[in-house]
């Protein structure tokens, strides 16, 4: 049986280095020709990215990805938010937006496309590996041919070798069951650590020549700035972020206020939870089974302080390497594996009762 590493599994070793300064190292990254300056994209989730998120990434230097559980005419109506912002702002932000398979779906694209100046699309799907996916592929082509896309999700260097020779994807997200409100994995049994999956995608893009310019999206479970280092490290180009953005200023959804508790709190729940399903489906449909839970978090504030230490995790991280750059930091640095013991050191443990 294949050993599949995760986050909490390894550490980086640190380097000698002549980087002095956390300002030196760069970040730019390019994911389906979008040039990032912070390697972060938000979720294309109901409770994490319309306009207000994909612009305060976009002004951070991520980008947002307009989630598709509204009308077409409404992810139009973002869209075009995040176009208003641009000019306000005199900053490119990227107009990203998700979009299913099917016939409904394709034409919510052709809405699309043909209403604004779409920087790429995503088709958001539980399981890209799929000849539905390579179907879908083909109709978004037909109508755009220039478009560039982003598609997924897989666990594999496979799904990944797959979607590339279609020879119409310009990113992959990878991770399945990794999301911190996922539970395709307990209920399916199927998944992969997000790490090991990153290392499989990585080395399939380095195994065709053809393959070598499609962006890897690291997508599920970043917990931690660490984690961020370790996906980038081992080949990811950006991490696709829900749960760490969520109950933000900028997620939509309304404040919930407690009598009895002083805080206030956002929903932020799966995609596939039977809330999301209930609110936008009119329930579960026979056959199925939520894959995903729904939980209440305290409210955060502003989204950009997080971005923010997320990216300055990251800088720190590649001086550690001798990296000024993240293609310097995937030579530069190498991961070692540790055990619990080395887990529970690497946590701060001063404050532990
Ligand atoms: P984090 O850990 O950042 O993960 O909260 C966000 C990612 O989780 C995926 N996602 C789901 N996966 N069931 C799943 O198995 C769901 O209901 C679900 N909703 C979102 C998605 O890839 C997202 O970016």
């Amino acid at each position: 049986m294949t050993e599949a590493l995760a986050f909490d599994d390894v550490l980086l070793v640190p380097t000698y280095t002549e980087v002095r300064s956390r300002s030196v190292p760069k970040l730019d990254t390019e994911i389906a020709g979008i040039k990032l300056t912070a390697p972060m994209i938000s979720s294309p989730m109901d409770t994490v990215t319309e306009a207000k998120m994909a612009i305060a990434m976009g002004l951070a230097g991520g980008m947002g990805v307009i989630h598709r559980f509204m009308s077409p005419g409404e992810q139009v109506d973002n869209l075009r938010s995040v176009v208003r912002a641009e000019e306000a702002h005199k900053k490119e932000i990227p107009k990203v937006a998700a979009v299913g398979l099917g016939s409904y779906e394709v034409a919510r694209f052709k809405e699309l496309w043909s209403s604004v100046p779409l920087d790429a699309v995503l088709i958001d799907v539980a399981n890209g590996h799929s000849s539905y996916m390579a179907e879908g592929l083909g109709r978004i082509k037909d109508i755009a041919p220039d478009v560039k896309i982003i598609a997924g999700n897989v666990a594999t260097g496979e799904g990944f070798y797959f979607l590339g020779n279609t020879g119409m994807v310009d990113a992959v997200r990878g991770g399945i069951g990794s999301g911190s409100i996922c539970s395709t994995r307990i209920q399916t049994g199927f998944g992969i650590p997000l790490l090991h999956t990153i290392i499989e995608c990585s080395r399939a893009r380095a195994s065709a020549i053809q393959l070598k310019n499609i962006a890897i999206i690291a997508d599920g479970g970043i917990r931690y700035p660490s984690d961020m280092v370790k996906a980038i490290t081992a080949g990811a180009d950006a991490v696709m972020c829900g749960s760490i953005l969520s109950a933000t200023d900028e997620t939509p959804g309304e404040l919930i206020r407690d009598e009895n508790a002083p805080i206030a709190y956002k929903t932020y729940r799966g995609m596939a939870s039977a809330e999301v399903q209930r609110d936008h489906r009119g329930g579960l449909k026979s056959l199925t089974c939520a894959e995903g839970v729904s939980t209440r978090l305290p409210a955060k504030g502003p989204v950009t302080p997080i971005i923010e230490e997320f990216c300055g995790g990251l800088r720190s991280g590649m001086t550690y390497a001798n990296a000024t750059n993240i293609s310097e930091l995937r030579q530069n640095a190498k991961f070692i594996k540790i055990t619990h013991a080395g887990l529970l050191e690497s946590h701060a443990f001063g404050t532990r009762k």
